[in-house]
This record gives structure tokens, C-alpha cells and sequence, in this order.
């Protein structure tokens, strides 16, 4: 068989193809990600199919309210978090990729996966760890050892392998460790990538066996490779945290079978990752002395409600330009909180070195937060100290008014569940809310001033 040698030119970023080198992609805009890859076209894909089907599907017109609605028999997991994430189990026949920054836990949340699914027979496939060092690690998170591994990285050699295995489950460790033989370039190239996934997505899609891509995120927390990759799969998710803090988000970018607004919380634990069910406990700490600067917002993550603490320190700078840092928080959205409480209520935050932190290396986009930062940022101010069974919902305007804010009634509820004793929202949000069902006692307000009448 000749085999004929072909190169072509792709960008790094977004996978487009050039017949000859350039600087600069045309399609994204990014410089020096064209490079030369070689394409040899060599061995025929290897064919999982049993001999027995027909090579020939055919697709006829029908009407949609003929088609059988497939029940889909979607995988529980012993994983919460990630049934819902999923949008409740895991489907068959589903390519799903998960993307997230080296170190972050991936490998441990997945061999962990991989070991608590009873009665299912997974294939768990690493390029990046030897057998021994999965060992080592599975022995640290589990008591079991049930899991099928396999340490290739040629993709046909894995179909080779699983052709009458007849998985439940297969997690791949990770795409840009996999080659493809049909197709002569790098391993984590764009076009091993573009290709692999492919294969992937032929394989799940024909054989009806979910599979998991972990794939690794660049410096700028795009996924690597090829935007293509997010196209060809069903479902992506992203995992990321602080390193520096032991919570991690498991994030829905896309899903064709749920809501993307769905978000998994966990703790990294000396023997794996913990699911957190109930976000709000560990965002609050308990303390015994109240201290100024600090108060509750009641926030959403996604479709989550959770409380989360947060902190302000104001203090008298020593330098011509006083000093601004938010942590988890959008220093530019600060500066506006600061602006609106030196000009509408006339407190001297122009002197002072501004500080905010949010608990748990949690960050926090939603503007419903604004309320109880501009509080501690008060309490801080006046050093006085805002009582611990209150807490705050509420965006800020310009003029200093409290603004409405989405799922109100949520909100509420939980901070109803975890029994604060008052809970502050805007006026406007007041309407149509049936208050007799809560305990909580809801205090509506329409200025940051009446606020700090309240409290100080
Ligand atoms: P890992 O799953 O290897 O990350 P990834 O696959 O995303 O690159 O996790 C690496 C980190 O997790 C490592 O720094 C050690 C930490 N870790 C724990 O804290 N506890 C554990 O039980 C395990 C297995 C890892
Ligand atoms: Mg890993």
C-alpha cells in the first residue's frame, strides 16, 4: 500500500489549517501557534464493530412525534456532585470532556470514580501514570481495588484491547497523551487531538459506552488544543479551585443533555476528594467573638444557593495612592462599591488601603454579593462589629440603592435552612414573596444609607 506523505500547517489555538506557514492565525487572531505537522496517511482504523451488523444504516424523513422518545438508562454514580453536574448520571453513549489545570485533581476524582461504581465494569486508560503509581494512589482512596487499568496511549491498540470487554464505563487520562497511528504527528498536537477524540466519539456513539476525556487547560484557561474538541463532545466540564485551598468546582461549559448551570463542589482530602453537599457550612466559619468587617452574603453559584463569608479590612494608608485588593472578588466592582459609599454616603475611603477576601478561595461573580461587601466594608470603617445571624443579598447601584436580584426565593430559603435569624434584600425584590413560609425574618430595604442606619 503507497502510503502518501502529507504536512499541512495548524494553529496550536484553534486548529485551523493552512496550506503554507503563517505568523498569524487569520481565525483567532493568536501569533506564532501555526505549526507544521506531518500527516501520514499509514494503518486503516482498526474496526470495533461486530462482523454481524449491517454496514448500512439507513435514514429515512419521519415525522418527530413518530420517534420513540430512547429512554435513557443514565448511569448513577455514588458521585452527587457529579450525577448533577451531569444533569443526573452519566448517559450511555455520551462524550464527555473534562477539562481542568494540571494538579488540580482530575486523576483523583476520576480513579476515585472509577473505584466507587460497583457492578460496572470500567475501563480506566492512563498515558500519564505507570500501573504502580495508580496503585499507590487508588490504595490512598479507596478500600477497593475493582477497576480495569490500562497504560496505552495508541488509540487502535485500546480498541484492540476493548473490543470483548464490553465496558460500562471507560475514562481516558488524559487526550494529550493519546496517539492515533493513523496520522503521524505529535501526541497533544492539535490534529492527534482533533483525530483521537474523533475516534472516541465513533467508538462511544457506535458501541453506546460513555466515555470521559480528561484533557489539561492552558496558562489562560482555554482548553488545549482545538475549540473543535469542544464541538465534537456532548458535554464539557470544567474542574478548577485554588491550589492553595483544598475546594474544587466541577463546572458545566456545555451539556446536550442538562442545564449548564449546575456546579459540584469538593473538598481535597488527604484521601481524595469529599463531596460537599452543603456548600454554606464551610463557607461561614464559626466563630465565638463577633469581629468587625465580616458578613454573610447570600449568594448563588450557577443554580446552587450557598452563604458565603466575606471579609473587609480598611485601614489608614501610608502612601499617596492607597492601596485596593480583592480576593475572589472583581476589584474593578470594588472601586465602583467604594466610589458609591465615598460619594453618596461620605465615608473617606479615599485614605484608606481597602482590603476584601472571600472565604475558602471561593470566587463570587454574582452581584448579589454587593450588599454585603459594601456592610463589611462599613463595619470595617467604623470598626463595629454586624451581628453573625444576619445576612445580605442585594446588588448596588450608582446611587447607593439596593437592586434586585434573580431567585430571591432560594436565597431566602437558605439562609432560612441554616438559621440566620434576618436576612437583608431590596425593596424591589420584596414583591410577590410569600414570606409566611420562612422563619427567617426579611427585612426589605431600598438605600445602602437605611442599611446603615440598621446596623450602626
Ligand atoms: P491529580 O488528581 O494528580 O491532579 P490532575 O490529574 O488534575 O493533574 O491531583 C494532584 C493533587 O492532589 C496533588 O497535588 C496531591 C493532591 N492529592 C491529595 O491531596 N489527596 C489525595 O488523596 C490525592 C490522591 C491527591
Ligand atoms: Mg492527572
Amino acid at each position: 500500500m503507497a502510503t502518501k506523505l502529507k504536512t499541512t500547517y495548524s494553529c496550536q489555538n484553534c486548529g485551523t489549517n493552512y496550506s503554507k506557514w503563517v505568523g498569524k492565525c487569520n481565525a483567532c487572531g493568536e501569533w506564532n501557534t501555526v505549526v507544521e505537522e506531518v500527516i501520514q496517511k499509514g494503518e486503516q482504523p482498526f474496526d470495533w464493530k461486530p462482523k454481524s451488523a449491517s454496514a448500512k444504516n439507513t435514514v429515512a424523513i419521519k415525522r418527530l412525534s413518530e420517534v420513540q422518545a430512547a429512554t435513557q438508562d443514565r448511569i448513577i454514580t455514588p458521585d452527587q456532585e457529579l450525577n448533577r453536574v451531569l444533569g443526573g448520571g452519566i448517559v450511555p453513549g455520551s462524550l464527555v470532556l473534562v477539562a481542568g489545570e494540571p494538579g488540580i485533581g482530575k486523576s483523583t476524582l476520576f480513579l476515585q470514580l472509577a473505584l466507587e461504581l460497583k457492578n460496572k465494569v470500567v475501563v480506566y486508560v492512563s498515558g500519564e501514570e505507570s500501573e504502580q503509581q495508580i496503585k499507590l494512589r487508588a490504595d490512598r482512596i479507596a478500600t477497593s481495588n475493582e477497576v480495569l487499568i490500562l497504560t496505552e496511549t495508541n488509540t487502535q491498540a485500546i480498541f484492540h484491547q476493548l473490543q470483548d470487554l464490553h465496558p460500562d464505563l471507560i475514562i481516558i487520562d488524559s487526550i494529550q497523551t493519546l496517539h492515533s497511528p493513523i496520522i503521524d504527528s505529535t501526541p497533544g498536537s492539535v490534529s492527534q487531538i482533533r483525530e483521537c477524540t474523533g475516534e472516541w466519539q465513533r467508538f462511544s456513539k457506535e458501541t453506546n459506552t460513555p466515555v470521559f476525556l480528561i484533557g489539561h487547560i492552558t496558562k489562560d484557561g482555554s482548553i488545549a488544543g482545538p475549540k473543535v474538541l469542544e464541538h465534537m463532545v456532548d458535554t464539557v466540564l470544567q474542574f478548577e479551585g485554588d491550589q492553595h485551598y483544598t475546594y474544587r468546582i466541577l463546572r458545566t461549559l456545555k451539556n446536550r443533555f442538562g442545564s449548564t448551570a449546575e456546579l459540584g463542589i469538593y473538598e481535597m482530602m488527604q484521601n481524595g476528594l469529599r463531596q460537599v453537599n452543603n456548600p454554606s457550612e464551610i463557607l461561614i466559619t464559626q466563630r465565638e467573638e463577633q469581629l468587625s468587617g465580616i458578613s454573610i452574603a447570600a449568594t448563588m453559584e450557577g443554580m446552587r444557593p450557598m452563604l458565603i463569608e466575606t471579609q473587609a479590612l480598611v485601614s489608614q494608608s501610608h502612601f499617596s495612592t492607597p492601596q485596593r485588593t480583592a480576593t475572589g472578588f472583581d476589584l474593578r466592582r470594588l472601586n465602583m462599591l467604594l466610589a458609591v459609599l465615598e460619594k453618596r454616603g461620605g465615608f473617606a475611603f479615599g485614605t484608606k488601603d481597602v482590603f476584601v477576601n472571600l472565604a475558602g478561595g471561593i470566587r463570587v461573580d454574582d452581584p448579589a454579593i454587593d450588599l454585603a461587601i459594601s456592610c463589611a466594608l462599613l463595619s470595617s470603617y467604623e470598626d463595629k462589629a454586624i451581628s453573625p445571624t444576619i445576612c445580605f443579598v442585594g446588588e448596588v447601584g450608582l446611587s447607593g440603592e439596593i437592586r434586585a436580584v434573580n431567585r430571591i426565593d432560594q436565597r431566602i430559603a437558605e439562609a432560612d435552612k441554616l438559621g440566620f435569624e434576618k436576612i437583608i434584600i431590596s425593596t424591589y425584590n420584596k414583591k410577590g414573596l410569600d414570606l409566611s413560609r420562612y422563619n427567617i425574618e426579611v427585612i426589605a430595604m431600598s438605600k445602602l444609607e437605611a442599611v446603615y442606619q440598621f446596623l450602626f
